[in-house]
């Protein structure tokens, strides 16, 4: 018997991709095909590339075992590993890349980029009315955030609805402290598209890393950190949706987000505010911030 060499891999290391495929039944659904098919050989590519010894193999293994493991119902490792592994803001990319050009070709006004949808929206959240704060009894800096929401072509979109949602002061958010339901909010737009309310000017904060998630990144020699955020998504009738985050200008980390979800667009400047006559119209008090922004929809 003659020894293999790297160079010439054996025959049953070839031709293994080719047979595990061509295993494939011939009455499976054609996309489930091409997505498994293309898996299959990527993954057979990157063994090939890497050679990975058994213990490699099996602590790959053990890692997603265990990545499934601290799933929970608060708690999604696996996305957690998507997001930051960048793939979230791929797929992303590739789902909204009209969205994302510059210049927005077609569209009179350019539709608000998306970001990460992240592992903590919630639903059964409260519908409150315009001007109502989501800030509870929290600490941190007290903020009203206004805008419009419009079409892409320019008009105003009433009864539009914002789903909010953002961590308390020291960068938790509700569901990592218990089970109620904070700093959250749903809002319509009124009859102008105009929309208002108060919340607490975000904080960076790290994602939870106590999990295989936090092992790899610090193997890799990466922090956990996102800038200051909050999420929100928007959406409207006979509109698309957008899953998207306003961003605090001048937080750390915008340049080295865990998660790669950070788009200029979306960077946003909290003005403080110490005019009394602004706190009274929006029933604050000095000082507060105030960030103001439109979000723009693409008509479908
Ligand atoms: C978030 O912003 O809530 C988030 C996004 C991705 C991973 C972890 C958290
Ligand atoms: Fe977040």
């Amino acid at each position: 018997m003659t020894m293999q060499s790297k160079s010439k891999p054996a025959k049953f290391e070839r031709e293994i991709t080719e047979t595990v495929n061509g295993r494939m039944g011939p009455k499976v659904n054609p996309r489930t095909a091409e997505l498994m098919s293309s898996l299959v050989r990527h993954l057979h590519d990157f063994v090939r590339d890497v050679e990975p010894t058994e213990q490699e193999w099996f602590a790959l293994v053990d890692f997603l075992t265990r990545t499934g493991q601290m799933c929970s119902d608060k708690r999604q490792e696996f996305v957690l590993l998507s997001d930051t592994l960048g793939i979230s803001m791929l797929v992303d990319a590739i789902n909204h890349r009209g969205n994302n050009l510059p210049g927005g070709s077609r569209h009179h006004f350019q539709p608000t980029e998306s970001t990460v949808f992240g592992p903590f929206h919630r639903a059964g959240v409260s519908e409150l009315q315009l001007g109502a704060s989501i800030q509870g009894k929290h600490g941190g800096e007290p903020t009203v955030m206004r805008g419009r929401v419009l079409s892409d072509d320019g008009t105003s979109i009433p009864n539009a609805m914002l789903d909010v949602w953002e961590t308390d002061e020291d960068g938790f958010y509700d569901s990592q402290k218990g089970d109620d339901l904070n700093l959250r909010g749903i809002f319509h737009s009124d009859a102008k598209g105009e929309f208002w309310f108060k919340c607490i000017k975000p904080v960076a904060y790290p994602i939870p890393d106590d999990g295989p998630v936090g092992e790899m990144l610090r193997a890799l020699g990466r922090h956990p950190w996102r800038p200051a955020h909050i999420h929100t998504i928007v959406s409207a009738a006979g509109h698309a949706p957008v899953t998207t985050h306003l961003f605090v200008k001048g937080s750390k980390y915008l340049d080295s987000d865990a998660v790669f979800g950070v788009k200029d667009s979306l960077i946003v400047t909290f003005v403080p505010n110490r005019s009394k006559k602004d706190a009274a119209k929006y029933g604050m008090t000095t000082p507060f911030h105030t960030v103001t922004y439109d979000f723009v929809l693409k008509k479908i």
